[in-house]
Parts: structure tokens; C-alpha cells; sequence
């Protein structure tokens, strides 16, 4: 057996149609160049070690699923991550101690997929040290399990993207690859402010309960941003791009998941010369996307930081789980 495996997988954004999609609307996802790492040792002794570098949080788990008394915060850092050691172990019905040591890219509780990359290098560079050839498909359903697990009703296009990489368009359960012509230079702005998910869909529910004649027209509406969104990621044209992304935005706000911080550095970004930008996940906080022009990146990205928000330039990318050194 190796003695060390170290693995990565990409964090993803949603380009189009959050929120549309969980009522059966298509929506399109892209992987970006941030990624998260996990290294693995095999271990004599019979504990999985997991330490997050970036969260300064370390603790010994067992090798089978047990309640463990370990801080409410330290533990929902690293649960994903044992649970994705578990998936593996069970899978192939090995019993081997480890070392794991994590340092990521990817803020987390964001909207970017951080768990979801962090748990498929966890599973790749796992799969790795035993020598059990899983296949992306295997990783990627491995991943999926254990995001079950710890996040109960996760789309599958987190997994689907840190394995595989690229773009991919997503409709009632359905993930397919699409073509991307051109590089997309992006940046992302974080507001910093940490949201729920499942609130924010609840508030999108209740909202279509209560108005429903007029929220589902605006929820069909960003469903039809996507069939032309496509057509100008497959031509590269970038202009039509970011101005599908400002419509976007306007039907998110209708929907009630944009805040005054998301505004904020929307405009910001917008007034520094961007296509186009939005929010990108759920709302409510977390992160915003804005497309650019590639001379414009440093200039967005300062625009976001003067309002507050945590800028990240970054692009598409068509790397999916890779072993970086074995
Ligand atoms: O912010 P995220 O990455 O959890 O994305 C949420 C996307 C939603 O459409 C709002 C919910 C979903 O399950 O698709």
C-alpha cells in the first residue's frame, strides 16, 4: 500500500435557475478553479484522524458509525468528511485506520459546494490508498451517500460537478455535460452572511402558496433563461450571458431570496464593468457571481471588496476529481 494519497475536486456555482429547479425548471452549474485537497496516510492504529488546516479543528473518529462526544461546531466540520471515509470503508469492506488531513479553496456554508469537492477528495484519496479502482461514477454516488447523510436532501449537483468537473445542465434529477466556447472569468463576492437552504426553499413555498398565479409564471420565467443561456455558453457570447444573469437576478428578488448585502455588491460589481451578476445558491447571504470582461476581474473583485464582501476570481473549470500525487 502507498504510503500517501492526495486528491482534489472543484467547488461549483449555480449560473442559472436556483430555486426554479426544485419545482422541476432546468438549471445549469459550472465547476470553478478553487478546489479542495485532502491528503491520506494509512494509519496503524485503528482511529480515522481528520484534520481541517483551515478550521484549526482535529479529532479521532471511529471506524464504524458511533455517537461521539465532540463539540457541536467541530463536529459539523468534520462529520461530512468521516461519514465520506465510512462510505468508502463500507463500500469495499476494508478496515483500515487513517490519517486525513483537509485544506481547502472553498469557503465554506457558502453555496459553492465546499462539503460536496471536500468529500469527493476525501473519497477518491481514500479509494486510492486501498487500491479499490472506483470508478467517477462509484466516487461520485459514494459522495452523494454521505452528503445524504449529513445534509438529508441534497440535489446531487454537488457531487455531480466535483467528480466530473465542467458544466452541467440539471432537470428533475437529470444532470447531463454541456459544451462550454469560451473561458468564463468570473468573480465571486461572499457577503459572509451564513443562510439556510432548506429556509430559504420554505420561503420560496410559502411565497408560491400564497401568490400563486403570480410566483409561478416568474419560476417558469427563469426557466426559460435557460435554453438561452445554453445556446450563448455554447457560442462564448459573454454579453448575453451576463445579461441573462441580471434578468435572473430580478426574478430571484421577486421570489424574496436576495438581501440588502447581496445587492450591495451585485450593483458594485455591475458599476466596475461586469456583464452581468446575480446571486448565486440559495440567497439570503452567501455569494454572488459576477461575469467579466477577463481585463476586469481585478477591478470587480476590488469593487467587491469595498463593500464588504470577500472577493474570489476565479473561472469555469473542466477538471473534475483528480489524484494529485500518489
Ligand atoms: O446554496 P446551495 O448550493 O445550497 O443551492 C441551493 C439551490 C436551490 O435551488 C435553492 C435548492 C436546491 O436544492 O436546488
Amino acid at each position: 500500500m502507498s504510503r500517501k494519497v492526495v486528491a482534489s475536486a472543484p467547488g461549483k456555482v449555480i449560473l442559472y435557475g436556483e430555486h426554479s429547479v426544485v419545482y422541476g425548471e432546468p438549471a445549469i452549474a459550472i465547476a470553478l478553479s478553487k478546489r479542495a485537497y485532502v491528503t491520506v496516510y494509512p494509519s496503524s492504529s485503528s482511529a480515522i484522524e481528520i484534520n481541517a488546516l483551515d478550521y484549526g479543528v482535529k479529532t479521532e473518529f471511529p471506524q464504524e458509525r458511533a455517537k461521539i462526544n465532540v463539540e457541536h461546531e467541530k463536529f459539523k466540520i468534520l462529520q461530512p468528511i468521516w461519514e465520506a471515509c465510512l462510505q468508502v470503508l463500507e463500500y469495499t469492506s476494508t478496515k483500515q485506520g487513517l490519517k486525513i488531513i483537509v485544506k481547502s479553496q472553498i469557503p465554506r456554508e457558502a453555496g459553492l459546494g465546499s462539503s460536496a469537492a471536500v468529500a469527493v477528495s476525501t473519497i477518491a484519496a481514500v479509494g486510492s490508498l486501498i487500491e479499490a479502482n472506483l470508478t467517477p461514477q462509484i466516487i461520485s454516488k459514494l459522495a452523494y451517500e454521505a452528503e445524504k447523510i449529513v445534509h438529508k436532501t441534497p440535489s446531487g449537483i454537488d457531487n455531480t460537478i466535483a467528480t466530473f468537473g465542467g458544466a452541467v445542465l440539471f432537470q428533475k434529477g437529470n444532470i447531463t455535460k454541456i459544451q462550454i466556447g469560451k473561458n468564463l472569468p468570473l468573480v465571486i463576492g461572499n457577503t459572509g452572511v451564513k443562510r439556510s437552504t432548506k429556509q430559504l426553499v420554505l420561503k420560496v413555498k410559502s411565497l408560491k402558496e400564497k401568490y400563486e398565479d403570480i410566483v409561478t409564471p416568474i419560476i417558469k420565467n427563469i426557466g426559460l433563461i435557460i435554453p438561452k443561456a445554453l445556446k450563448a455558453l455554447n457560442e462564448g457570447d459573454l454579453p448575453t450571458l451576463g445579461e441573462l444573469m441580471n434578468i435572473n437576478q430580478g426574478l430571484l428578488d421577486a421570489l424574496g431570496v436576495s438581501t440588502k448585502d447581496i445587492a450591495k455588491l451585485i450593483y458594485a460589481a455591475r458599476s466596475a464593468g461586469a456583464y452581468g451578476a446575480k446571486l448565486t445558491g440559495a440567497g439570503g447571504g452567501g455569494c454572488i457571481i459576477a461575469l467579466t470582461p477577463p481585463e476586469k476581474q481585478n477591478k470587480v473583485a476590488e469593487a467587491i471588496k469595498r463593500e464588504g464582501g470577500e472577493p474570489i476570481i476565479t473561472e469555469i473549470s473542466l477538471k473534475g476529481v483528480k489524484i494529485e500525487e500518489k
